[in-house]
């Protein structure tokens, strides 16, 4: 979501609205304003894009100096005009706008319901309008640094009163929240591109604090209360550039908020006592579960990779049988579906319709339906019986990464959920793995300083014409990401294989110099994966091994090799996602592709 916030002696409404339009690529599924109007806070609101915003205050106009507006990216609850932000309290003084999650807004609600709240939407944020209402002592920097310490989660929050119409308050925890300075006017935002066009003298807050921002000032205190004084920085960036966060293209931005969108991912849903999964929009019986017959995974392109590792995992971990099958291909099969089947419909955008035909014939059939989707309120999340959100954010580049990478963690999560209620997997197997979790975002940190090494092998891929990737177990799985990431952006013509498979028929194409990338994350494969690289150099083959860095003495198996860091071997293919990603997308650059918009594909594929 986007957050902007004006206070000064200009119109607020056509700063606001500039402000979203910058922020849009953050979420664009509702948008709204808050305006301090002739003594009372007005709010417009609507389900859509920032047009419909605009038309609609175009129709009911606003005047006011100060305001704070929101384009959303629907977390809790469907878009629509109501879950739109900015939400209000009950006498409507107090209104807010947040960006991220309120872990506990469904105790926060209970509480204040008892206490005589009436709630309009569904969201985690009108829960924080209210608190502010419940806790207000005619003190709002005060009322809202202790409402923050009831609230859980990762989120950037912006606060206005008609009690204290003079000034912003904002908190900022996980998600970014940056002040620019003006001269008797000053802004926030959630990134810098929406300041551009006003100030280039800006404070980026920091973790746990607040900004207190009046036309006159602007004023910094940690959420303990103690006051902070920091120097404004000055941004000389080109506002194109800056759109993408500073990144040349969406592709390699949505690459490195990897870390984050796991963090997002995983949010709220380990316990706290680290061996059980919480998904709220999941509710298996455990009797029908354990009398389950299969698990279809179903997707396309990317989705279907993760759907190949998330299926493994089930298998493994909840020893139920899996079918994995490409959206398109499911109906031709004449599927064993019925009652006893879970149906798991995998899609970032929730909206393709070679996998939405396939959830409606395994509906036909009987079986449960359970989506896997970035996108609330989609089709497939509307259509299905369950629902886990990957919370990965909006996902520009028509090459999916962080959607990828969410889909295997939401997976991982399911299929933990599935052996918790099946048993097939002991109790400190499974508390190995939600710890492991935990420590994901670190380790795609770590993959991603591997970045300048790819850099310079994505150089190397000017000569290249084809380009095999190898792997075993799940690092198959890996294998096919690979390739596809890098023949759908770079237009280099890749395969994968199953290391063992190659010496079957395609080890003819390898010659010398062939470009060969091999997976090695999976300790039991490794003297078997040894083996099969040994097979490709004998023919000449280019090998660039990307291999589990405590794989000891893999590297001169290879011309080339990329160590990752040590996961759990059930997670490696998160990890290994990084460098392929970064492959393919060095590979474009170099080639000079347009990374983001790839020749002859669409982000999202509505036709059969
Ligand atoms: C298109 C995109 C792919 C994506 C696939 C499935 O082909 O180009 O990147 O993996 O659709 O999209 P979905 O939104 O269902 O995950």
């Amino acid at each position: 979501c986007g957050i902007v916030g004006y206070v000064g002696t200009k119109q607020a409404v056509p700063i606001l609205i500039r402000g979203l339009r910058a922020l849009e690529y953050r979420g664009y599924d509702s948008a709204g304003i808050a305006v301090y109007d002739n003594g009372v806070v007005q709010v417009r609101k609507r389900n859509g894009r920032i047009d419909h915003l605009e038309a609609f205050v175009g129709e009911r106009p606003l005047r006011g100096t100060l305001g704070i507006g929101h384009t959303r990216w629907a977390t809790h609850g469907q878009p629509s005009n109501e879950n739109a932000h900015p939400h209000a309290d009950c006498t409507g003084d107090h209104v807010v706008v947040h960006n991220g999650i309120i872990e506990n807004y469904a105790e926060l609600r209970d509480e204040l319901k008892a206490q005589g709240h009436r709630f309009t939407s569904e969201t985690d944020t009108e829960v924080v309008a209210h608190l502010i209402e419940a806790l207000y002592d005619g003190d709002l920097v005060n009322t809202v640094r202790r409402a923050a310490a009831r609230l859980e989660g990762a989120y950037a929050l912006v606060a206005m009163s008609r009690q204290e119409p003079d000034k912003i308050v904002a908190v900022k925890r996980a998600s970014p929240l940056i002040i620019g300075l003006g001269e008797g006017e000053n802004f926030l935002a959630s990134d810098i591109p929406a300041l551009l066009p006003y100030t280039r003298r800006v404070i980026p807050l920091e973790e746990e604090e607040m900004a207190v921002l009046t036309s006159d000032g602007v004023k910094l205190i940690r959420l303990d209360g103690t006051p902070v004084t920091r120097a404004p920085m000055w941004v000389n960036w080109d506002p194109v550039q800056a759109e993408r966060g500073g990144y040349e293209h969406f592709m390699l931005k949505e690459i490195h908020e990897q870390p984050q969108a796991v963090r997002d991912t995983l949010s709220g849903r380990i316990n706290r006592s680290g061996d059980g999964v919480l998904l709220d929009g999941v509710h298996l019986d455990p009797e029908w579960v354990r009398g389950l017959r299969s698990v279809y995974l179903v997707a396309c392109g990317t989705a279907y990779h993760a759907g190949l590792i998330g299926g493994r995992l089930i298998e493994r971990l909840a020893g139920i049988p899996v079918w994995n099958e490409v959206a398109s291909e499911f109906r031709s099969r004449d599927p064993l579906i019925d009652e006893r089947t879970l149906f798991v419909a995998i899609s970032q955008s929730g909206e393709t319709a070679d996998t939405l035909s396939a959830l409606r014939e395994a509906r036909r059939r009987g079986a449960r339906i359970l989506a896997v989707t970035n996108v609330v309120g989609s089709s497939v999340a509307r259509e299905a019986d369950d629902v886990v959100y990957t919370w990965a954010g909006p996902e520009i580049a028509v090459a999916s990464t962080k959607a990828y990478t969410t889909q295997v963690v939401a997976l991982a999560l399911l299929a933990l959920r599935l052996a918790e209620i099946t048993g097939h997997t002991g109790e400190q197997e499974r508390r190995d793995l939600l710890e492991a979790l935990r420590f994901l975002s670190e380790a795609l940190e770590q993959a991603l300083e591997l970045e300048e090494d790819v850099r310079a092998i994505g150089e190397r891929t000017r000569t290249w014409r084809d380009a095999f990737f190898i792997g075993r177990g799940l690092d198959y799985f890996s294998a096919l990401e690979g390739q596809l990431k890098l023949k759908e952006i770079s237009y280099i013509h890749a395969e994968a294989y199953p290391a063992g498979e190659l010496k079957h028929g395609t080890l003819a194409l390898i010659e010398p110099g062939t470009p060969v990338i091999a997976l090695m994350t999976q300790p039991d494969q490794r003297e078997k994966m040894i083996s099969n690289i040994e097979e490709v150099r004998a023919r000449g083959a280019d090998v660039l091994l990307i291999a589990r860095q405590d794989l000891a003495g893999v590297d001169r198996h290879a011309q080339t090799t990329l160590m990752l860091p040590a996961v759990h071997p059930l997670l490696m293919p998160v990890v290994a996602a990084v460098p392929l990603q970064l492959l393919a997308y060095y590979a474009a650059v170099t080639r000079g592709a347009d990374v983001d918009k790839p020749r002859n594909l669409a982000k999202s594929v509505t036709v059969e």
